[in-house]
């Protein structure tokens, strides 16, 4: 009897089975003991660019022109035994998990079934977070490199006088401020990240907690003399979000129109209403972001001048920090700048 014969069912039955097949999110194909295709569901013909109608009863490896996927079904065909294999697969760009399994009838052995289980996002994860910790090890290092070298000249004697200790203990003071500051943003995104906390969602006046934030930077605004101007209804205006997070955002977008300002520019900062939502946007007068890095600001540790920023203890991350805090409050954030005339940095919120 032939293959097809013998894997004839009840014809509500084949349907049954071929429904399954059909409904899986991998891709399945069923090879017979001749080599050849019995079977392929839609999700793996459209993900290797197959028809179907065309491949049905050819050999297996005329169709997948791929080695070692060939290889690995050919063996499992000969073993009888189950198979699996990793990789990226030569017809598309996709990295499957393939997991090929025999199949038989009571005694008797009827063929091979392979599932390819799509894993490229899992992979591009796993990429990402190799990246994360690479970049992370290598913003630890370079304040920790300064911090030991001027421990162990101050050991080697400069300790002796009076102008070149305090030279080494400010160094030494700067990047371990610098660390603390790597360390506190790390923790912070990775709480906004993993979306462990709960927000507290309520009703808050927008402008108060600008006027609050606007002056813990004091300092900053003064020594640069920048002024900052509020443009706010007259009316409290409400947001609805979470008191502590909203806080961080303002903090980190004031800061960079303070980092990123000339000496004597302007930061305004615009309140106002448009539909079911508040816009705030933060104008500055500074130095602008270059239209091709644009999309990449919001990337942790993404800076366009690393120096300038790292020269100003920054870490990269106030970005990727405020675009999750806006993103869990299903809010937008959207950014226009034009090099050395200014950026303009606007969040879309629920209103009150
Ligand atoms: N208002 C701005 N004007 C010009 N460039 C900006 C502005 N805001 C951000 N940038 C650019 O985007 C980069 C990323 O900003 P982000 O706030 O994420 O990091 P940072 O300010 O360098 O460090 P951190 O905020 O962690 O202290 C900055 O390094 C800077 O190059
Ligand atoms: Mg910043």
């Amino acid at each position: 009897m032939d293959f097809q014969g013998k894997l004839r069912f009840a014809d509500e039955e084949k349907e049954r089975g071929m429904a399954v097949i059909e409904s899986m999110v991998e891709g399945v194909v069923v090879i017979d003991s001749d080599q050849k295709i019995l079977l392929i569901n839609s999700v793996l013909s459209q993900a290797f660019d197959l028809k179907r109608n065309e491949i049905q009863g050819r050999l297996f490896w005329e169709v997948f022109r791929d080695p070692r996927l060939n290889e690995m079904i050919e063996k499992s065909l000969k073993s009888r035994l189950p198979a699996g294999l990793e990789h990226s697969i030569l017809l598309s760009n996709s990295v499957f998990q393939i997991q090929v399994s025999p199949v038989f009838k009571g005694e008797e052995f009827l063929g091979v079934t392979a599932v390819f289980h799509d894993v490229t996002k899992l992979k591009e994860l796993e990429r990402l977070r190799s990246d994360f910790v690479a970049n992370v090890s290598h913003e630890l290092k370079t304040p920790l490199t300064s911090i030991i070298g001027s421990i162990e000249t101050l050991k080697e004697g400069a300790a002796e006088n009076p102008r070149d200790r305090a030279r080494f203990l400010d160094v030494i003071d700067e990047h371990s401020k610098n660390l603390r500051h790597l360390i506190e943003d790390l923790l912070l995104l990775s709480k906004v990240e993993s979306g462990r906390e709960n927000l507290r969602r309520e009703k808050l006046d927008a402008e108060k907690i600008l006027k609050k934030v606007i002056g813990t930077l004091d300092l900053d605004l003064n020594s640069k003399k920048i002024k900052v101007n509020l443009d706010f209804p007259e009316k409290p205006f409400l947001i609805l979000a979470d008191a502590k997070s909203i806080e961080q955002v303002f903090l980190n977008l004031i800061g960079n129109a303070i980092k990123y300002n000339e000496p004597g520019g302007k930061i305004t900062v615009r309140g106002f209403y448009e539909a079911d939502s508040a816009k705030i946007e933060f104008e500055d007068t500074g130095i602008g972001i270059p239209e091709s890095d644009i999309p990449r600001i919001f990337e942790r540790f993404y800076r366009v001048d690393k120096s300038r920023s790292r020269e100003s203890g920054g870490t990269g991350l106030g970005l990727a920090i405020v675009k999750h805090i806006i993103e869990r409050h299903s809010g937008q954030i959207h950014v226009k700048s034009h090099p050395q005339q200014g950026s303009t940095f606007t969040i879309t919120l629920p209103r009150h």
